[in-house]
């Protein structure tokens, strides 16, 4: 859809002219000969920019930009002035203009600075249109605080909705950081064990024996130190729910323990004789490859199989790059809220990079990402400055960006020194690229050594 620009100013040939001049630039313009007609325009029909005169009949630039301000905060204003009226260029500025041109007006400038205009435009809608996906998919989600509109994140819920129903032990595999732990709160919230107790046990944050008593319990003597009887985390959680997390991490003793409750639903306290009947659900984590373990002598089969009946694989991060975007928007705004700040979305560049890096950490990666990017942010978008190293380099990886205003010398040397890196420093094939001479590239090379 083309963009509209509103240009307001009395003098007919100003206004025909420049209206004139942006509709050969492929903008649809809209002209009004003074402030009053020009608001009326923009009440009615809408702008994506407004170019207005200072000084017009019936109602003034200055005071023109004063209720579009009010009430447009989000339109871009761009003031005419005369000659040797640079203050009052100044304090339309001050006023919200977004910047100001001198009559008579150079259309070369008047080109970039509405291209420039616009891309601000064209950030903010994205981004809110990125707030409006986000909020449509949280209302339609109630059970689950899983993100997400790809494919494979939507059969992930999918899966998630029909499994919760059954009492089948779930093992949830995937890299860290892609969000298993928010998968077994999904399947617990989505089953009818929701207000029944729900237990979380990371096995890997406790030594063997520790580890035996914290999930069964023991008998009070039953070593130094257990002075007095405890309830382990499988009688707390009777009736419910237990999420055993990192379960690639228990030793042997604890994995046959653990397979008597998944066979028989009973155990012993440690260092007691009554057997303890219960009736919990198993849900277990593991970021790493049990087959494997089992294959290397580290995990039991038997105790397998238990805990694989229903097998829930969750995609990294980089198998789902369409949720990349609405996962930023989701932790932006949460660590804004968070860290009292005001940040609109995010620039182009900065999702460029945020969409070509390739999140070895996952979404907890992406989410610290936003969360330090907020903190550093200054104004009212996260640009690509704002990012950790490692991302921001990710920035283009598949683009040259020449920005308006280069000269040709310096879109060439973008373009070779863009190519290179691509190319991973190798410079015949950089040539090939280009169709350019070896000698060639190596001598320009060697000019931007300089
Ligand atoms: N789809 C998602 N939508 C929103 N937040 C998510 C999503 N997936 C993960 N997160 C967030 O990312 C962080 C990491 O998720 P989680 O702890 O569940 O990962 P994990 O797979 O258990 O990682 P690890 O293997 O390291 O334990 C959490 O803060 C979680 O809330
Ligand atoms: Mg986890």
């Amino acid at each position: 859809m083309k963009r509209r620009i509103l240009i307001a100013d009395d003098e007919i040939n100003i206004r025909n002219g420049l209206a004139a001049a942006v509709e050969s630039e492929g903008y649809e313009a809209v002209t009004a000969e003074n402030g009053l007609s020009a608001w009326n325009l923009i009440q009615t029909q809408g702008a994506d920019l407004l170019i207005t005169d200072l000084r017009m009949p019936l109602m003034t630039g200055s005071e023109l930009l004063e209720k579009v301000y009010a009430s447009y905060p989000t339109l871009p204003v761009v003031v005419l002035t005369g000659h040797g009226s640079i203050e009052d260029a100044v304090k339309a500025m001050q006023n919200g203009a977004v910047d100001f041109l001198t009559k008579p007006v150079n259309l070369d400038h008047l080109f970039v600075l509405i291209k420039k205009t616009l891309r601000g435009r064209d950030i903010e809608e994205k981004n809110l249109e990125l707030q409006r996906e986000l909020d449509s998919l949280k209302k339609k989600s109630t059970y689950s605080s899983i993100i997400g509109k790809s494919k494979k994140v939507q059969d992930l819920l999918e899966t998630i909705s029909q499994v919760a129903a059954t009492k089948a032990s779930v093992l949830i595999t995937g890299e860290s950081g892609v969000g298993k732990e928010l998968v077994a709160d999904a399947i617990v919230n989505f089953s009818d064990r929701k207000d029944k107790p729900f237990v979380k046990v990371h096995c890997a944050a406790l030594n063997s024996n520790l580890l035996e008593s914290e999930l069964f319990g023991h008998v009070k003597g039953a070593f130094t130190g257990a002075v007095a009887d405890k309830k382990g985390r499988f009688e707390q959680a009777d009736g419910g729910t237990i999420f055993l997390d990192e379960i690639g991490e228990i030793d042997k003793s604890t994995q046959i323990k653990l397979l008597r409750v998944l066979q028989e639903h009973e155990f012993e306290k440690v260092g007691g004789e009554k057997t303890i009947k219960t009736d919990v659900r198993v849900i277990a984590a593991t970021n790493r490859d049990l087959e494997q373990e089992i294959k290397n002598g580290n995990f039991r089969e038997d105790l397998y199989y238990r805990l694989n009946v229903v097998n829930l694989k969750v995609p990294p991060l980089r198998d789902r790059k369409e949720d990349i975007f609405l996962l930023a928007t989701h932790f932006l705004n949460q660590f804004c809220e968070e860290n009292n700040k005001k940040i609109e979305g995010f620039s182009n560049n900065a999702l460029s990079a945020v969409n070509n890096y390739d999140w070895p950490g996952n979404i907890r990666e992406l989410r610290n990402c936003i969360e330090s990017a907020v903190v550093m942010c200054r104004g009212t978008v996260i640009d690509i400055n704002d990012l950790p190293p490692a991302v921001s380099r990710a920035a283009n990886a598949g683009d040259i960006v020449i920005p308006l205003g280069s000269t040709m010398d310096e879109a060439e040397k973008k373009i070779i020194l863009g190519t290179l890196n691509y190319c991973k420093g190798n410079k015949s094939k950089t040539a090939d690229v280009l169709k350019l001479g070896r000698k060639t590239v190596l001598r320009k090379l060697a000019e931007y050594e300089q």
